[in-house]
């Protein structure tokens, strides 16, 4: 009997669990669960125990006008909203562009950034969507770098990477013709590498934003209050700026 009474608590405490924290939960635990990738500078990077990057720092700025702490989780870019769907944290900010396709299994905040997709590759190398035919092009895995590339006509071997790092460490080892990123990753890389890779076109154009799970509404809420105040009082014009040395939010 007892032990029927013990399951029985277990299977309601799972049961329990396969809800997203509400708003009203997440203040009231005063901590915020975070997921982010930590491999795609400048925008989340785990060095040794340390997260930083613009997307972190951003969120935490998110965090404390909520008045709450915050509690990282770094999962693989292509785990990040699975994890999301089993309630493992309470949102993800880990430069997920929005798409139709994603926007069907996460709800999207306000986009807290603009960019789009850039073609790297080293002097001589394709830097156009027509030069791309034929080519070997490395991209991140479940991106929407691989979605865009793959849609290019004629494009030759499409190279996928765990990492967006490795992607680009192909092109730097010559393994590839090129490689697809962040517009702003491949100016980083160019400015590192000087002279061994240039910029090419940007392929694709893409808004940037944070997710929580499917039908999060209360918490969606807060996250988009808090961003509009960040960008309102100065505080993301400083964390952009920092970074980038520019303001990217979206216009
Ligand atoms: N912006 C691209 C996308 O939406 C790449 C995001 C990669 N993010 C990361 N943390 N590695 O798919």
């Amino acid at each position: 009997m007892k032990k029927t009474l013990l399951t029985l608590t277990a299977l309601a405490l799972l049961a329990g669990s396969a809800e997203a924290r509400t708003w009203a939960d997440i203040k009231q635990s005063g901590t915020i669960k975070i997921a982010t990738e930590g491999a795609f500078p400048p925008f989340n990077i785990l060095k040794g125990k340390v997260l930083t990057g613009f997307e972190v720092e951003l969120a935490e700025a998110l965090a404390k006008q909520l008045g709450l702490k915050v509690q990282w989780v770094t999962q693989p870019f292509d785990n990040l909203l699975i994890g999301l769907g089993q309630d493992r944290y309470d949102f993800v900010i880990a430069s997920h562009g929005i798409t139709p396709e994603r926007a069907k299994a996460v709800d999207f905040s306000a986009p807290h950034y603009c960019t789009g997709g850039a073609i790297v590759t080293r002097p001589g190398g394709p830097t156009t969507k027509a030069a791309l035919k034929g080519k070997k092009v490395a991209v991140q895995v479940g991106t929407t770098y691989l979605e865009n590339v793959r849609k290019v006509p004629g494009v030759g071997d499409v190279k996928t990477f765990p990492k967006d790092t490795d992607a680009q460490a192909a092109l730097m080892a010559g393994r590839v013709d090129a490689w697809v990123g962040d517009k702003f990753t491949g100016l980083d890389l160019i400015k590192a590498q000087k002279g061994k890779v240039v910029q090419g076109d940007l392929l694709f154009k893409e808004r940037i934003a944070m997710a929580v799970k499917k039908g999060n509404s209360g918490l969606l809420k807060e996250l988009n209050a808090a961003l509009a105040k960040a960008q309102a009082n100065g505080t993301y014009a400083k964390i952009s700026s920092k970074y980038f040395g520019q303001d990217v939010r979206c216009r």
